[in-house]
């Protein structure tokens, strides 16, 4: 019989987004302290090989997604050998994996990403919080716009898969370019994702810089009239819709507004090892350490149901954005969203 992974609210987790480095070629304002974090010693980061072990083990359990995520993925320097890996799992009939993905800047994403679709990349979210070139040297501190706009291209001539854009909406910073964003949707057939601001360890958030989902909404239907709801899939952090007309679609992931925990099937490992089983949840077990001991897939199998029965129901047990905001976290640059 598949054993699954079932919190105690009875949702099955079945995505495991999984950090690959805590490393990032850029400085995202949102997501990392000006100056910079304490980077893991690198014999504390999982390898390759130990990356494709714990795989295995969530895979066993019916995991059918797996994200790779950062720090920026795609700086890893054996990033191919562990899209290779993981890719061979996708070809396993043991297995129900059905989809690789990763999120990245999308900064040297270009000329990778032949290879990576050939091993089995699926689809491709690629962070972009401005269409004006000065201002991504503001928000992340590095040069680098015009690659990722070729990279999002790039992505939807290969014609493999889905290609998001995600754009945390920053009042005072991207949010007159609202409507700019909307308008890539009309001749491309992408998601623009708008998303709420979130408190993380050194990223200076304030209620000041947050806007809301229904904010934004409000200045995209005073601008193209209401827009048609298209289905969400049942584990979707997106809420989306389409411009009538427009060729793609613009979603909303509006986890401090109105969350999305309820339909949570979301796990993830940390670049050194640990299981975190809500974003916002600060209790994580490493599961490195374990397999570092010896333990048997049994064994850490067992500790990620345990880990996974603790698991609060809503935003790691906070009431709302200022609690989140209180709260020890770590800084989002090492958990990739
Ligand atoms: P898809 O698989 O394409 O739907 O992407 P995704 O939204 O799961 O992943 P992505 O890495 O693109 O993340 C987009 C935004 O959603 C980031 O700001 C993430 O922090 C946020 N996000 C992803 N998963 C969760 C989650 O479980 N809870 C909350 N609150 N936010 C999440
Ligand atoms: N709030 C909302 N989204 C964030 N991301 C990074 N930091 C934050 C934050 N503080 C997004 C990035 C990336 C995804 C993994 O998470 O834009 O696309
Ligand atoms: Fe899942 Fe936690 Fe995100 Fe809610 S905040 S959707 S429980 S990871």
């Amino acid at each position: 019989r598949q054993k699954i992974l079932e919190d105690s609210f009875g949702r099955k987790h079945t995505y495991l987004r999984i950090s690959l480095t805590e490393r990032c070629n850029l400085r995202c304002l949102y997501c990392m302290p000006e100056e910079g974090i304490e980077l893991s010693p690198s014999n504390e980061l999982l390898t390759a090989s130990e990356i494709e072990r714990i795989s295995k083990v969530f895979l066993s359990y019916g995991v059918d997604k797996i994200r790779l995520t950062g720090g920026e993925p795609l700086v890893r320097k054996d990033f191919d050998d562990i899209m290779q890996r993981i890719g061979a799992y996708k070809r396993d009939p043991r297995y129900n994996l059905k989809t690789i993905a990763i999120t990245t800047n999308g900064i040297t994403l270009k000329k990778k990403l032949k290879t990576l679709v050939d091993s089995g990349l699926s689809a491709v979210n690629i962070s972009l919080d401005t269409l004006v070139p000065q201002k991504f040297e503001l928000i992340t501190r590095r040069r680098g716009h015009e690659r990722v706009i070729d990279a999002i291209d790039a992505c939807l001539d290969a014609n493999f898969g889905p290609v998001k854009v995600n754009c945390v909406l920053m009042r005072g910073v991207n949010d007159d370019e609202l409507l700019d964003f909307c308008r890539m949707t009309e001749h491309k057939d992408l998601d623009i994702r708008f998303i709420e601001y979130m408190p993380f360890d050194g990223n200076r958030w304030s209620d000041k810089k947050f806007m809301s989902y229904a904010e934004a909404m409000e200045k995209i239907t005073a601008e193209f009239g209401a827009l048609s709801k298209v289905v969400d899939d049942k584990n979707d952090t997106s809420k989306h819709y389409k411009i009538s007309g427009f060729a793609g679609r613009i979603g909303f992931i509006t986890s401090m507004t109105s969350h999305f925990c309820g339909t949570c099937n979301r796990l993830r490992m940390t670049a050194d090892g640990n299981l975190k089983v809500c974003l916002f949840g600060s209790s994580e077990v490493s599961l490195r350490d374990m397999l570092r001991d010896g333990a048997t897939d049994d064994e850490l199998g067992e500790v990620v149901e345990a880990a996974i029965y603790q698991k609060y129901y809503a935003l790691g047990g906070n009431q709302d954005m200022y609690d989140i905001a209180s709260r020890k976290n770590r800084p989002m640059i090492t958990i990739g969203g």
